[in-house]
């Protein structure tokens, strides 16, 4: 069941943005299970307000998908993108508008890292040694620097770093 009230972690990394974020990247599995789980008709009456709150962000973004298999991406105001991963997000840093999420999965989460496309990351570190599977920082060909901007401490003993790419 969730939590009445939203976690620091999730007002720090989702409300404290939902103004200055107005387009978010998906790869194609993680649209399906955000569109299946997230999307505002998805709701459940006993969900809580701040669920409801990022539903409605979603929506009220630009999604952008990254496939080349997908042929329709009906959820929200969404499109489909394909071809080299640089060109189309030089594209996309040129449309107008705010800052854009990359909200992952791991596979293109770290084709971001691994192509420098990133200008910041955060980076959760929770209190508990656990778990297997993908790696958002899979083998890297060549040295990503980053710079510190800040670090937030949380009452689960989570550390939310928070750095910019050095470029
Ligand atoms: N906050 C979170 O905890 C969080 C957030 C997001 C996702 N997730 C989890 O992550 C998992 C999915 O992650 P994933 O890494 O397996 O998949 P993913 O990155 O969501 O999707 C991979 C797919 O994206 C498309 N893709 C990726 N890079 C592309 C490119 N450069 N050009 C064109 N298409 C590209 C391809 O789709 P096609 O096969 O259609 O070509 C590829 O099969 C799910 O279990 C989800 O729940 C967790």
């Amino acid at each position: 069941m969730e939590e009445e009230e939203p976690s620091e972690f999730w007002k720090q990394l989702w409300i404290s943005r939902y103004e200055s974020v107005d387009k978010i990247i998906f790869g194609r599995r993680s649209y399906e299970g955000h569109a299946e789980v997230h999307a505002v008709s998805k709701r459940k009456p006993a969900d809580p307000e701040h669920l409801y709150d990022y539903s409605h962000f979603l929506e009220r973004c630009k999604l952008i998908v990254f496939s080349n298999t997908l042929q329709k991406a009906p959820w929200g105001n969404s499109r489909i993108v394909k071809g080299d991963l640089k060109e189309l997000v030089e594209k996309i840093r040129k449309e107008p508008g705010k800052d854009i999420i990359v909200e992952g999965g791991p596979a293109i989460a770290h084709d971001f890292i691994k192509s420098g496309l990133a200008d910041e990351y955060r980076i959760l570190v929770m209190p508990v040694i656990y778990g297997m599977g993908p790696h958002y920082w899979g083998v890297m060909e060549r040295q990503e620097t980053l710079k510190l901007i800040g670090v937030k401490t949380m009452p689960q003993g989570e550390l939310l770093l928070h750095y910019r790419s050095a470029r």
